[in-house]
C-alpha cells in the first residue's frame, strides 16, 4: 500500500488511523524482539493496517504451530491487512473485543499482543476500555508491545498513557528511540 494511501485514511479518520505514513521494518523489529517465538502459541495483533508488523511475525512463526490473528477495526485497511496476510485471520472489529476472538480460537490468553494502535487519538475511556481488556487477554508474565511517537511522548495524552501503561503491568520497559522511523518512535515492552 503506498503512502498516499495511508495519507487519504488518515485525513477520512485521523483519531482512527492516527499516523499518516505506515511504521518501518526497524519499528517492527523493536516491537517483536522480546518476544520468544519458539514459546509463544498465540499471538494476536492490534491494527495491523499495512501489515507492516503482521508479515515480520509470520515470518518469525509456524501457523502449524502458534495462533496468529488480528482485529482491525477500519474497513480499508482491514481489506487491506487481509490482503497482505491472507494466510491468517483478520477480523473489522475492535481490540477491545479480544477476548471475543481469544474464545473464538478456543483459548483463554495470548502469549502476545502486539499493538500498532494510535493511543494518544484516543479518550481516556477507549485507552482504558482497550488495556483492561489486553490486561484480561494475557496470563501472568504475558507480553504485551506497542508503541509511542516521540513527539507525542511530552503531550498530557502520552504522559497518561506511560502512567496507565504502568498500572496495568508489572513491568514497563522503553526501547530506544527508533530514529529511522517517521516519525520517530519508542516501543513500550511490557508485561503483565
Ligand atoms: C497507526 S496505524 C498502524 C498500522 C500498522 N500497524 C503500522 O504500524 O504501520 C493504526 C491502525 O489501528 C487501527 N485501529 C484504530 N483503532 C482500532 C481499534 N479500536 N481496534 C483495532 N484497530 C484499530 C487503524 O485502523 C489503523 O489501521
Amino acid at each position: 500500500m503506498s503512502s498516499w494511501h495511508f495519507i487519504k485514511q488518515f485525513c477520512s479518520e485521523p483519531r482512527t488511523i492516527g499516523a499518516i505514513a505506515p511504521s518501518s521494518k526497524k519499528l517492527a523489529n523493536r516491537m517483536l524482539q522480546q518476544i520468544d517465538f519458539d514459546r509463544a502459541r498465540v499471538i494476536v495483533e492490534y491494527g495491523p493496517g499495512t501489515g507492516v508488523f503482521t508479515r515480520q511475525i509470520l515470518s518469525k512463526i509456524n501457523l502449524d504451530k502458534t495462533i496468529f490473528f488480528g482485529l482491525e477495526l477500519n474497513e480499508q485497511m482491514n481489506r487491506i491487512a487481509c490482503t497482505h496476510a491472507p494466510e491468517i485471520s483478520i477480523f473489522q472489529d475492535s481490540a477491545s473485543e479480544v477476548r471475543k476472538y481469544l474464545n473464538h480460537h478456543g483459548v483463554e490468553h495470548a502469549d502476545a499482543i502486539i499493538s500498532g494502535l494510535p493511543w494518544a487519538a484516543f479518550s481516556e475511556k477507549l485507552q482504558d476500555e482497550i488495556l483492561e481488556e489486553t490486561v484480561a487477554g494475557l496470563p501472568e508474565g504475558g507480553f504485551f508491545s506497542t508503541f509511542a511517537y516521540l513527539h507525542g511522548l511530552i503531550l498530557p495524552s502520552g504522559i497518561r498513557f506511560r502512567s496507565k501503561l504502568k498500572q496495568h503491568f508489572s513491568e514497563v520497559k522503553i526501547s530506544p528511540v527508533v530514529w529511522g522511523n517517521i516519525p520517530p518512535a519508542i516501543v513500550y515492552w511490557c508485561r503483565k
